[in-house]
């Protein structure tokens, strides 16, 4: 049994602190958001996730979240999950990570402890700018007095519960011997491939791997568009290209895009990072361009059939920026919400899970239910929430940015933005 701290009880910090419950270790919560530390404390989720809840109430007593950074002195190991926004669209904004090391950096004792970074990091971050504060505050010497290390998450949010008990890998850079074997024995449970790398190593395996799969959305989209003016589904092509080994099946659902928390900031902050090191990121550039484009292909169909949207009554199904989760943040109903707003149109929505969140942004439209939505004069389809799979779209015009096949099958006009 290790005592873990957890800086940052978000998407990744909370689940991540629970799973690790689940495993047998006690957990202190550490946040800077009030709400978050009264739901934390009455084992409620202050996120949705899928299981999160039932696993709070059975862990109940392994864990409690705080405000106060003092409780991290009786842990062993500090595991910093705060958030690493874009910066004005660009490059990280590491004001949450360094204002949470300041206060670790405080609060270090003379027992060997390791402060794990688990957050999103431009490769050198943790050696360069998380350390010197670490030392600063701690007056002690990191690698000696105190371990540091890079824990990359991969974990998807709505799956993140599964992911975590279920990792294809664990990362883990580390500088000295005694951190390795810490989180050795932290990760021995899991079964997964376990590769150990140097510090930025394991900061860089991130954002290629988030780089990567941003890409191979892009580049879905950007064949699906392809196809599309061709009269080709591009979700057949996809099946028959990615049955080679080298190149397999996954991620490749054309569409309106990706959003989310990390994708899209992460391509951004690796973009401006290697700008900085005289490097043109054309590629990625590319995938960026590409993703903002995508989403008002399905306004441009929309078009298509209504020129004019002017006073007409536009449904949007799905909000959240995937299914099975409440987090709109860059989510593609944005700037499509936004468009047709822009051109007159009167917006109704429905999202199981994410409308409060979407009412920050948008207060403006109207929050209905499936059924009304359906009434609309069209419907946009932008979040494959598996309900949506069972509505009745019998004589309606859809447009569909994320292949319900039921509404391809019955809907009485139907686009389907790659397909
Ligand atoms: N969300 C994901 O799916 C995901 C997946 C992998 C990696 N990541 C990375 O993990 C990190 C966290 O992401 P998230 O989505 O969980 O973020 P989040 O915004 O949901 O949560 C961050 C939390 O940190 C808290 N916080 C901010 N400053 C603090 C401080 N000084 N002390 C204590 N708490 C503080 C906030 O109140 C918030 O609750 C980011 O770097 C992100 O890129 C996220």
């Amino acid at each position: 049994m290790m005592k873990i701290a957890i800086i940052g009880s978000g998407y990744v910090g909370i689940v991540t602190g629970i799973g690790f419950a689940e495993l047998g270790n006690h957990i202190v919560f550490i946040d800077i958001d009030k709400n978050k530390i009264d739901k934390i404390n009455s084992s409620q989720p202050p996120i949705f996730e899928d299981g999160l809840e039932g696993l709070m109430k059975k862990n109940n007593g392994n864990f409690y979240a705080t405000n106060d950074y003092e409780v991290i002195q009786d842990t062993n190991v500090v595991f910093i999950c705060v958030g690493t926004p874009s910066k004005n669209d660009g490059p990280i904004d590491l004001n949450f990570v360094k204002d949470a090391s300041k206060k670790i950096g405080r609060n270090l004792k003379n027992n060997f402890q390791v402060v794990v970074v688990k957050s999103t990091v431009i490769p050198g971050t943790t050696e360069e700018i998380i350390k010197p504060i670490l030392e600063k505050e701690s007056g002690k010497k990191a690698f000696k007095d105190f371990g540091l290390a890079v824990n990359p998450e991969f974990l998807r949010e709505g799956n993140a519960v599964h992911d975590f008990f279920n990792p294809d890998r664990i990362v883990i850079g580390v500088k000295d011997e005694e951190s390795k074997s810490i989180l050795e024995k932290l990760y021995s449970p899991f079964e997964c491939p376990k590769l150990t790398t140097d510090l930025k190593t394991a900061e860089m395996i991130k954002y290629t791997s988030n780089a990567f799969l941003a890409t191979k959305i892009s580049f879905a989209n950007e064949i699906g568009n392809i196809c599309k003016k061709l009269g080709i589904d591009s979700y057949k092509v996809f099946e028959g290209v990615g049955l080679d080994h080298r190149i397999n099946p996954e991620f490749f659902r054309a569409g309106i895009g990706f959003g989310g928390s990390c994708f899209p900031k992460d391509v951004r902050a690796l973009i401006s990072k290697a700008e900085e090191l005289n490097e043109n990121p054309k590629l990625l550039k590319a995938v960026m361009e590409l993703n903002e484009e995508q989403p008002l292909k399905l306004i441009e169909l929309l078009k298509k059939h209504i020129p004019d949207l002017g006073g007409k009554t536009i449904g949007v199904l799905g909000l959240a920026f995937k299914p099975n989760t409440d987090d709109v943040r860059e989510g593609r109903a944005v700037p499509i919400i936004r468009t047709l707003l822009k051109e007159g149109a009167k917006v109704i929505a429905y999202d199981p899970k994410a409308v409060k969140n979407f009412k920050k942004l948008f207060p403006e439209i109207e929050y209905t239910s499936a059924e009304k939505v359906l009434e609309s004069d069209a419907i946009l389809i932008v979040t494959e929430w598996e309900e949506f799979k069972n509505l009745d779209y019998n004589g309606k015009i859809v447009i569909d940015g994320r292949r319900i096949e039921k509404a391809k099958e019955e809907a009485r006009i139907y686009e389907g933005v790659c397909w």
